[in-house]
């Protein structure tokens, strides 16, 4: 599944291959995928968590540059991650006070967050190693992972069959298609959790990125960042990128309008309601990085997503190549149902029903601010 490509002079080895990332305590051992797009594009992704180690994408001149956070050494994921590139399950972000109720049952999660369930649990699907198979279409790649979650696991019910496929068009555009089937009714909202920094590797922050969100709502939280159950307008706050805004020009205005949520968040770390919340795909995201021109768009069929300007990164950790991730030195766009669901009726439902298949589709496309 190798060919060659001439691309800006370099020849570059298109297709997929893989090679032995690292073993885990349990001598397990985690793979490596690297894809290689026509254009260059490079992702490199693991089946521990199905983790995206790597994801290489042209600035305006046309150099290639990794923008996402991660390590280089499967230990360091081991180690600590605050969820670097992985894929998140059963549940993205939180619920609140791990509890809900279901059919007139009660059931309990792991807390892993003071006394809230954040992404999963303790062991969520980032921290499992998944099936993978790597795929071709024609001079596109890809890799399906898939996992079995058993009933009970982080304390939720029903045997969990998820696919999750990978795939990194000849576009520049990587594809995420989430499916699940279950025995039990459960909560499932599948996410990925890639943190990027357009600029590429580097410690600086991401506050000049301009960031577009098409949300006319946000789901305010409480302290501990669960939602209050209401939806704000965004309209005269700090959360209106409804235009292009840098990340920065208003995160720390804790005095304006929407600055008890910034406090709360300590930053940016909200659920924004999709202006269109239908299930077709819409541009939810646009960023851009002045500074290198690369833009990248995130198009989803969720009606939510959420955005989080790193406010817990805080230079403890070192990454790839010795970068140290500093204080807002990634951004994480979380496509998904809301935070709390399970708990909050208004929401649009998370519950998948045994004989349904949970299916969803979520593409980060990239660019440049010199493209048509
Ligand atoms: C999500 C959450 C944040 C934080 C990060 C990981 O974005 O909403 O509060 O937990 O993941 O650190």
């Amino acid at each position: 599944m190798l060919s060659s490509c001439a691309s800006r002079g370099e020849e570059v080895s298109t297709g997929i291959r893989s090679r032995v990332f690292g073993t885990l305590p349990d001598g397990r051992e985690v793979t490596l995928f690297q894809v290689v797009s026509p254009t260059g594009m490079t992702m490199e992704v693991i089946n521990y968590g199905g983790i995206i180690t790597k994801l290489t994408a042209p600035d305006r001149d046309g150099d290639l540059d990794d923008i996402v956070l991660g390590y280089d050494e499967l230990d360091s994921y081991l180690e600590e991650t605050p969820y670097f590139g992985a894929i998140i399950g059963r549940y993205g972000n939180r619920i609140g006070k791990g509890r809900f109720e279901l059919d007139g049952a009660s059931f309990e999660l792991a807390t892993n967050n003071g006394e809230n369930h954040l992404h999963g649990g303790v062991a969520g699907f980032d921290k499992v190693l998944w099936d993978a198979v790597p795929f071709s279409m024609g001079n596109e790649h890809g890799v399906v992972f898939t996992y079995e979650s058993p009933d009970g696991e982080e304390g939720y019910p029903g045997n969990l069959s998820v696919k999750v496929t990978y795939l990194l068009t000849a576009d520049n555009r990587v594809i995420f298609s989430y499916q699940a089937t279950t025995d039990k009714a459960t909560p499932v909202n599948l996410t990925q959790h890639s943190y990027f920094n357009l600029s590429g590797p580097s410690s600086d922050t991401i506050l000049d990125h301009e960031m577009a969100i098409y949300a006319d709502h946000f789901t305010p939280i409480d302290e501990g960042l669960i939602p209050t159950g209401d939806l704000a307008l965004v309209e005269g706050t700090a959360f209106d990128f409804r235009e292009p805004t840098p990340i920065g020009s208003r995160i720390g205005a804790i005095d304006g309008a929407g600055g008890e949520q910034l406090e709360f968040g300590l930053g940016y770390d909200h659920n924004f309601v999709l202006s269109d919340m239908g299930e077709g795909m819409k541009l939810a995201a646009r960023v851009r990085d002045p500074e290198s021109g690369r833009v990248m768009e995130v198009h989803t069929e969720e009606p939510g997503i959420q955005f989080y300007s790193g406010n817990f990164l805080d230079s403890s950790l070192i990454g790839k190549d010795g970068n140290v991730y500093e204080y807002r030195s990634g951004f994480c766009l979380e496509t998904q149902h809301f935070p709390d669901s399970p708990n909050k009726t208004a929401f649009p439902s998370t519950i998948l029903r045994p004989g349904e298949t949970y299916e969803t589709k979520t593409i980060y496309a990239f660019k440049t601010d010199t493209d048509a």
